[in-house]
């Protein structure tokens, strides 16, 4: 992204992504905003019916994260002596996984859940009738 003359970022711009419908429950919308130098690419993702929205650059090498694989948080289950009953997919939490080296971001803080220091840049996203959109 580009900077102005005096060194301030350019103002905030806000973008219509598309319809509401084009980001079902646990899906997701990427798409690039702006051109050239200042163009910036945004995943948008819905988890029970809220929206939200992370720039599409990896924490860890800069790679696509926002196009990886949507998943459910695997949790390992442990009895009463914590000894493992296996593993199991917790849907309570929704995981993007990036495709490059498997970084994992939960989709409501864009944090790595072990890793809180790696964290996605949040995009500013909101939805009125029936449109989405973004604000970079
Ligand atoms: S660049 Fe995303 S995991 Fe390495």
């Amino acid at each position: 992204m580009t900077t102005t003359l005096d060194g301030s970022a350019p103002p905030a711009r806000t973008y219509d992504v598309g319809g509401s419908d084009e980001v079902a429950e646990r899906g997701r919308l990427v798409v690039t905003l702006g051109e050239g130098t200042d163009a910036v690419t945004v995943g948008v993702f819905r988890f029970r019916g809220r929206l939200y929205s992370y720039e599409n650059v990896c924490a860890h090498q800069g790679g696509p994260a926002c196009q990886g694989r949507i998943v459910s948080r695997v949790r390992e289950r442990l009895d009463a002596e914590k000894r493992s009953l296996g593993l199991a997919f917790d849907d309570d939490e929704m995981h993007i996984v990036c495709p490059w080296h498997g970084f994992e971001y939960d989709v409501t803080t864009g944090r790595h859940p072990g890793r809180p220091d790696y964290a996605l840049r949040a995009v500013s996203v909101d939805e009125e009738g029936g449109r989405i959109r973004v604000t970079v």
